[in-house]
């Protein structure tokens, strides 16, 4: 025990439920509130009412995203009635931006706490123990929660690292500055350590996670030379990094691209709008030929490259020009995947309090128009997989008995029939078939050379 804690409180058998909602920061902070807890006897149990502390992990990035939390504070409220013990925590990003609000609607809640200082949680169960109203701890603390976290007990197959938090960009429409905080990144020693660690534990993945990724820098160079770094890592079969914005994206990382194998060749590069005048009112800093551009740069780079993004439908003061620029650039891109969201306006942010807010019927005429689009075009680029072999890394058992699953380089979900013993591998196998949403795979014909098998999509 490190934790200088009683053995007999140490021991102590007790339950912990997590929900998460949000980006896969969150599910990152989620598991390592797990191991933050962990010392203090907190083990994971899937169900609600039979834990000893609940943590409902939240997301404040649009309206809906931050209803759920209070419908399901509400859902949860029978199971305080009847174990008073039961500690319940909210944190994340409403906890961040709606600490108050969720005492005020949920007093049973015993602890609130932003996404920087989920270190403590330890001091707040305690403080919680004792208290008689809820702990609130959401300040921006001079330390790093970094700093104070223990190594992650079981690394997944493909697992996430944390390199950069919070953001300076302030997009009219967006919360995460308010929510995260100021752009920060950790050391490069820091994440080459965290990295070995997990490949020790098992992963064969590493997918670094940022606010803004590709704004991470350390004393020399950026994420460009981070990749090269943990490239080195033996048994590390694969890297990727996400969410990246365009304006951070400079020339050593484009090269990184081309220059080394493990970056897989699929990027998310959100670009939200097609249109200039959209891309300037948002604040996003760049236009669309520039995105463009970029892309054409990245594809000379690593040419099987596919990308996804994210695209805002009904920002205020969009026309139907601008729309048909968004639709535009989506034409010539060719996107693999793609997120859509209606425009919501969030409290606070610049472009909730603009003019020339878009009736909701028009957004959701012009997010489905943006949808179907995306939808034909993710569609495609699985069919094109049909016949090709590809490289995929088996992540775990599928959904049927007998089944692997996994992903492609593209990160398109794969399935197959096949023993377990691949999971954890990286493997060429054959694609039968290219669904909407995933790809089916059948092993490889021993009599098939996969030297000479075309292993792209795209
Ligand atoms: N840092 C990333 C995005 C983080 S938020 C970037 O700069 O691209 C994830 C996505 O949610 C955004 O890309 C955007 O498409 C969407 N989003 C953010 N705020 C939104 C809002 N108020 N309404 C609708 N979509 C929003
Ligand atoms: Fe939000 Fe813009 Fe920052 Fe992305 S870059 S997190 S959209 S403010
Ligand atoms: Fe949501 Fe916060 Fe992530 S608002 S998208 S959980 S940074």
């Amino acid at each position: 025990m490190t934790t200088g804690m009683p053995v007999a409180e140490a021991r102590a058998k007790r339950r912990l439920h997590v929900i998460t909602w949000g980006c896969q920061m969150n599910v990152y902070d989620s598991a390592r509130m797990q191991d933050v807890l962990a010392p203090l006897g907190y083990a994971p149990t899937e169900r609600a009412d039979d834990a000893d502390m609940v943590i409902l992990n939240t997301c404040h990035i649009r309206e809906n995203a931050s209803e759920k939390v209070f419908s399901e504070l509400g859902r949860l409220r029978p199971l305080k009635q009847a174990r008073p013990g039961v500690i319940f925590a909210v944190a994340g990003c409403v906890a961040q931006a709606e600490g108050q609000e969720i005492v005020a609607r949920a007093p049973f809640v015993d602890i609130v706490m932003g996404p920087q200082t989920y270190h403590r949680l330890p001091e707040m169960v305690a403080r919680a123990a004792r208290a008689a109203g809820a702990v609130i701890d959401t300040e921006f603390p001079a330390e790093s929660k970094f700093d104070h976290l223990p190594e992650s007990a079981a690394p997944a197959i493909s697992a996430f690292l944390t390199i950069q938090e919070g953001c300076d960009k302030f997009c009219s429409f967006c919360v995460v500055p308010y929510t995260r905080g100021a752009e920060a990144s950790r050391p490069m020693e820091a994440v080459l350590a965290e990295a070995r660690q997990l490949v020790a534990g098992g992963a064969r993945e590493i997918v670094l996670l940022g606010q803004n990724v590709n704004a991470w820098h350390g004393d020399v160079g950026g994420l460009g030379r981070l990749v090269r770094k943990l490239a080195e890592i033996p048994d590390l079969l694969r890297i990727r990094y996400t969410t990246s914005h365009p304006r951070d994206m400079d020339e050593d990382l484009v090269a990184a691209h081309r220059d080394v194998p493990a970056l897989v060749p699929f990027l998310h590069l959100p670009v939200q709008s097609g249109s200039d005048r959209v891309l300037a009112a948002m604040n996003r800093g760049h236009t669309a030929d520039h995105y463009r551009r970029l892309v054409d740069r990245l594809r000379e780079a690593r040419p099987d490259l596919a990308l996804s993004t994210d695209i805002i439908a009904g920002h205020p003061g969009e026309t139907a020009a601008d729309h048909q620029a968004t639709l535009a650039l989506i034409r010539d891109v060719g996107f693999a995947q793609a997120f859509s969201f209606k425009y919501s306006p969030r409290p606070g942010t610049p472009a909730a309090a603009a003019t020339g807010q878009i009736p909701e019927v028009e957004k959701d005429r012009r997010l489905a128009e943006i949808q179907a689009l995306l939808r034909d075009q993710q569609h495609a680029f699985n069919r094109a997989c049909a016949g090709k072999s590809v490289k995929v890394l088996f992540t775990g058992p599928g959904r049927h008995p007998g089944q692997v699953a996994g992903r492609s380089p593209w990160l398109q979900p794969v399935h197959m029939t096949g023993p377990a013993s691949l999971i954890g591998t990286e493997t060429i196998v054959r694609i039968a078939e290219g669904h909407p949403n995933s790809l089916a795979a059948e092993p490889l014909h021993p009599a098939q050379d996969p030297q000479t098998e075309e292993l792209a999509c795209a």
